[in-house]
């Protein structure tokens, strides 16, 4: 059987690529990406990889060519090109007679007033598209990565003492990428799972006023939670260098904590995967060294 792992060269596709060689041969793998040069390691070691990319739809023939299953990783966030990409990736893999596809999403996204705003609609559109596209698929409705969304994103706050933010009493659940890739590895490979939509979270639901005690508790620095509106938010942010797409991109997800979009525990990992989830903890245990040095060097 042949699996494919489409945009292997990112955080996510990379984690999928390790998890899957822990359960399939290098020859009955196919990676794909924009950059093959940067997946090298992974051809010395058998696997089979080739250039594609979403935005070049006649790439994707002989790309997916020989594909029996895969986890088709949605092309990054918010850029306005998703609705192309992930409808030219889709077709192709139909074409290409991939009989199941597994494909990572957003918590909610059925909802059109979803404060996220665009990354949500493309998301939501992924999903009509995969509804209507004639291969049989999975969705992995995500959590908030808690690499991308609490170590990465609070370094900085750690180094400023203050995490200040607009999610009020709001909830997630944080899960690790490294989970999300064991999933998606398990759906592909296991049976019955066609058809159905699960949501991929951690064990806990938090709020980020919980995240900033436990940065400062792992870290070992102080770090005050200052909640604040998103007028205050956004100009904050803005002030702070970040472009326009994403002060917007960011209030959004703020607000939708706030509205309890992201509120959403699961036991499905467990479910699919026969393990327990990393929480919150272990992952910024995990980091803990960088946090720590970065909060003094920042
Ligand atoms: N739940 C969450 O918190 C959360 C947060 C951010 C993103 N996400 C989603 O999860 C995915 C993986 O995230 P990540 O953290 O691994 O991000 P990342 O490291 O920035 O990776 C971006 C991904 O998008 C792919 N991509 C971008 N443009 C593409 C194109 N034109 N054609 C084909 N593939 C394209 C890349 O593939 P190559 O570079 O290998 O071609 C890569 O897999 C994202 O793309 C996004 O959809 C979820």
């Amino acid at each position: 059987m042949v699996i494919g792992i489409s945009g292997a060269s990112g955080k996510l596709g990379r984690l999928s690529v390790e998890a899957a060689l822990e359960r399939v041969e290098p020859q009955d793998l196919v990676i794909t990406t924009r950059t093959p040069a940067n997946l090298a390691e992974y051809a010395e070691r058998g696997v089979d990889v080739r250039y594609a990319d979403f935005d070049e739809p006649e790439s994707l023939t002989t790309a997916f060519a020989g594909v029996e299953r895969m986890f088709m990783i949605s092309a990054s966030n918010g850029t306005g090109h998703r609705y192309d990409e992930h409808s030219a990736a889709i077709s192709a893999a139909k074409a290409a007679g991939v009989e199941r596809l597994v494909f990572p999403s957003m918590p909610k996204v059925d909802d059109p007033a979803h404060p996220v705003g665009l990354a949500a609609q493309e998301y939501r559109d992924a999903e009509e598209l995969l509804a209507a596209g004639g291969v049989p698929y999975a969705i992995l409705r995500d959590a908030p990565y808690a690499e991308l969304h609490v170590v990465e994103r609070f370094t900085p706050a750690l180094a400023a003492g203050q995490m200040r933010i607009n999610t009020a009493d709001g909830t997630a659940a944080f899960v690790s990428r490294a989970d999300v890739a064991r999933a998606a590895i398990a759906l592909v490979l296991g049976d019955g799972h066609m058809g159905n939509t699960y949501d991929i979270t951690g064990p806990e639901l938090l709020t980020f006023k919980q995240v900033a005690e436990l940065l400062a508790e792992v870290s070992g620095r102080p770090l005050e939670y200052v909640e604040v509106d998103d007028a205050t938010f956004a100009q904050e942010t803005a002030a702070a260098g970040v472009p326009s797409l994403m002060v917007d991109a960011l209030t959004g997800m703020g607000k939708a904590v706030r509205e309890d979009y992201f509120a959403v525990q699961s036991d499905d990992f467990k479910a699919i995967t026969g393990r327990d989830p990393l929480s919150l903890r272990e992952v910024l245990e995990a980091h803990r060294d960088e946090l720590a040095a970065a909060a003094v060097t920042t």
